[in-house]
């Protein structure tokens, strides 16, 4: 099958680059830190908000087209832990942009086979936050397409603080005292349990930084920062990332890609691959 089956293009460039997608070698798992919506919104002379709004737009777009090209797992960086020092005001805006999204987005991603799922100290978020984020997972909760995770009030070294002591609480609880950890137990606590690791991981707006996310886990991922602000990351910058994804993982060959890296690894230490 060919991506062009799966994605309608809506112009020549998209068409050409659809062209040079090889569907078998997409990223297992994209992670994206989108950045830029303040940027975007002040280049227009709009207020920071609208940037947010545009920003939802394009999330949109990225989720509908992954979800096509059949992509197993993509995560969105939506609210980190260090959000909450933003003006009061946006950090509401930006918990009911959420709720609002979830409400007119979930038929569709319903539809669209997704499954739900969040990541980050969601039991910090307002009750009401929390109910929308509850009542979408269980109704998304057995659809069998892609994995679309929201990182939300989530922050890389509290996931280690946290899956360090859910894992000494479980030794305390039953007296290991000889309980050694190794990467596939570390891995099995953090909230990603049971997803494969990034392979891919953009960042917009050209910061050079990972900003705290999904540290662990991207440590064999390839790394993608674009100029482009995150309203305007269109599906066109979607397939160039992944044209160029493709690229990097040729040059490598043999044992060489990042996946291969990963599970060459995990075999060498004795420990299966997870799927
Ligand atoms: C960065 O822009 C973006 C965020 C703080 C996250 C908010 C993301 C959205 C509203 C996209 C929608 C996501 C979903 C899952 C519906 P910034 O404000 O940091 O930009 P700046 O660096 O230019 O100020």
């Amino acid at each position: 099958m060919k991506a062009s089956e799966l994605l309608k293009a809506a112009n020549r460039e998209e068409a050409e680059l659809l062209d040079k997608i090889d569907l078998q070698r997409l990223p297992e798992h994209l992670a994206v830190i989108m950045d830029g919506n303040g940027r975007w919104a002040q280049r227009r002379h709009l207020p920071r908000v609208a940037g947010h709004r545009s920003g939802v737009k394009a999330a949109r777009e990225i989720i509908e087209s992954c979800a096509r090209l059949k992509l197993p797992c993509l995560t969105l960086y939506a609210f980190s832990l260090e959000n909450w020092r933003r003006p009061q005001a946006e950090v509401d805006f930006l918990m009911r942009l959420l709720r609002e999204y979830l409400k007119r987005e979930l038929p569709a991603i319903h539809k669209n086979n997704i499954r739900l799922l969040i990541i980050g100290r969601s039991e910090q978020l307002p009750e009401a936050v929390r109910k929308d984020i509850q009542s979408a997972m269980s109704v998304t909760a057995k659809n069998t397409g892609m994995k679309l995770v929201v990182a939300l009030n989530y922050g890389g070294r509290a996931e280690l603080v946290d899956a360090f002591n859910a894992l000494l609480q479980q030794v305390r609880a039953n007296g290991m005292a000889a309980f050694q950890a190794d990467e596939q137990t570390i891995s099995e606590h953090l909230y990603t349990a049971g997803l494969p690791d990034p392979d891919l991981l953009i960042r917009t707006s050209g910061e050079m930084r990972v900003s705290n996310f999904l540290l662990w886990q991207i440590a064999y991922a390839e790394i993608y920062v674009t100029e482009t602000l995150w309203p305007d990351f269109s599906r066109e910058r979607l397939l160039e990332a992944l044209v160029d994804f493709q690229k990097r993982e040729r040059r490598y060959g043999g044992l060489g890609t990042a996946r291969e890296r990963a599970r060459g690894l995990a075999a060498a230490s004795g420990k299966s691959g997870r799927s």
